[in-house]
């Protein structure tokens, strides 16, 4: 009798970086067999892909792990593997493969790309822990397996330089390094021949891609697309590397989204600097005032940290007037978590839990407010929307997003739209989409 298919069941948790590198983890699994399936019951393998921006980012992991057991004890050839930035701090990594004797196999993000080797390891030692951060080359040509048919999301870079004090990113994935400007053109053009409409680029701060960000966006810019129409969009901006010539390149191009993504983490000057974040929040907002002189409808979101050590409350309030003042789409909110082995977590943690949710809810109040009236601008308007299927709500035919960004749920009477570019006269503002009806 043939062998059934093996079957893997993939979960990603934490940023599109890691979707992507689950992505390569799928294509990988894949060459080497396996199926999929979304019933961890059925697995053959079971991977957590994990992240270690926050503890309770962590704590989900550990929880679903050691979940794992009964399971386990059921099918003992189950193969248990847990990867990611989370197990690359060596800490996290010695604690799991103690606590949770059953996960056979743990590996850091620098040898993602060793996966077949790995497994075959497995098989013939049952464990195996691999986090060795000595590789800093950037590896081209894994396989990789994508979910999505409309939009992709292509890395063009890897790591994080920046050390702000708070974050683990720089200790998770390295040094920065960025891929040759032709890899990453010869993917989207691979993805386009594909018919893939919508180009995400990733990176931690896309702003520093050598040899330069506004140039690789340019050749983007004006690659042929035998289909028609397409759109490149990027994340994430860091504000201390976001140039002038960036946001004339966005202004001048045909296909780059008019959305940034610009977290600003803090509108007070002191706790910008305790964050070792390399600017102020005038240059912040000079920077974003260029942008919507030369970018009217630029839309512009953000990401904000509360309870960061030694913030007051009057910091607390410098960031709230700056929310007021600069009105972004909207706004990601974080409370503050201590990452060991930051700057930050040597700092004194000086604001208590009660306050830092007292100040979250706070925030979040007033950025409800905003929200309820900065999709209005665009009533009236018509926007060119990329249709990415049937409507998410139930309540419109089909979903998409617009230039801006935007998601927008439309009506119409068209029935091959998923997938194509359309027009929609936008009739009325939710707080996070706007609705309306193709033209
Ligand atoms: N590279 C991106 C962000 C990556 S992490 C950038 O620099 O903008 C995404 C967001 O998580 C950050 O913008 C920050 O707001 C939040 N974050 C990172 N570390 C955190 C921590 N220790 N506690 C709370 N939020 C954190
Ligand atoms: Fe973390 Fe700062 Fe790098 Fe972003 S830029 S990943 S917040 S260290
Ligand atoms: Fe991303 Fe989390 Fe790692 S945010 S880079 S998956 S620590």
């Amino acid at each position: 009798m043939a062998d059934k298919t093996k079957l893997a069941f993939v979960r990603t948790f934490g940023c599109r970086a890691n979707v992507s590198d689950g992505e390569k983890i799928s294509g990988m699994l894949a060459a080497l067999g396996y199926g999929f399936t979304r019933d961890m019951n059925a697995a053959d393998l079971i991977l957590f892909n994990t992240c270690a921006i926050r503890e309770n980012a962590e704590l989900k992991v550990f929880g679903n792990v050691g979940a794992l057991i009964h399971l386990k004890r059921q099918k003992p050839d189950l193969l248990i593997v847990v990867c990611g930035c989370m197990v690359q701090q060596a800490h996290i990594a010695d604690k799991l493969f103690k606590t949770y004797p059953f996960v056979n196999l743990i590996f850091g993000t620098h040898v993602l790309h060793k996966l077949p080797e790995l497994l075959r390891e497995v098989s013939q030692k049952k464990r195996v822990m691999n986090i060795d951060d000595s590789i800093h080359s950037v590896i081209e040509d894994l396989p990789i397996r994508r979910d999505t048919s409309t939009h992709a999301d292509v890395p063009i870079m890897y790591g994080c330089d920046n050390y702000c004090t708070y974050c683990v990113v720089p200790y998770v994935r390295g040094r920065e390094r960025s891929r040759e400007p032709q890899d990453v053109l010869n993917e989207i053009r691979g993805l386009l021949r594909d018919g893939y409409r919508h180009i995400t680029l990733l990176g931690q701060n896309v702003n520093s891609y050598k040899p330069s960000f506004a140039e690789l966006l340019r050749e983007i810019d004006v690659l042929e697309c035998e289909r028609g129409e397409f759109r490149v969009s990027f994340m994430t901006s860091h504000p201390k590397d976001l140039t002038r010539e960036l946001i004339d390149t966005i202004a001048d191009s045909k296909r780059v989204s008019h959305h940034l993504h610009l977290p600003i983490q803090s509108g007070s000057n002191g706790v910008l600097r305790a964050m070792n974040r390399g600017y102020t929040v005038e240059e912040y907002k000079s920077i974003v005032a260029y942008a919507r002189e030369r970018i009217p409808d630029i839309s512009l979101t953000t990401d904000i940290i509360v309870g960061f050590p030694g913030e007051s409350r009057e910091d607390f309030e410098h960031t709230l007037s700056l929310l007021q003042d600069v009105r972004f789409d909207s706004a990601y909110t974080f409370i503050y978590s201590k990452r060991e082995g930051t700057r930050a977590a040597e700092m004194p943690d000086t604001v208590n839990d009660e306050t830092k949710s007292a100040w979250f809810t706070e925030m979040l109040g007033v950025l409800d407010g905003i929200c309820e009236t900065v999709y209005t601008r665009y009533v009236g308007k018509t926007l060119r929307v990329l249709c990415e299927g049937e409507g998410r709500t139930g309540q419109y035919a089909y979903s998409g997003r617009s230039r801006e960004g935007v998601l927008v749920d439309f009506d119409s009477d068209d029935t091959d739209i998923p997938g194509k570019f359309v027009n929609v006269k936008i009739d009325k503002a939710l707080k996070w989409a706007v609705t309306g009806i193709k033209e």
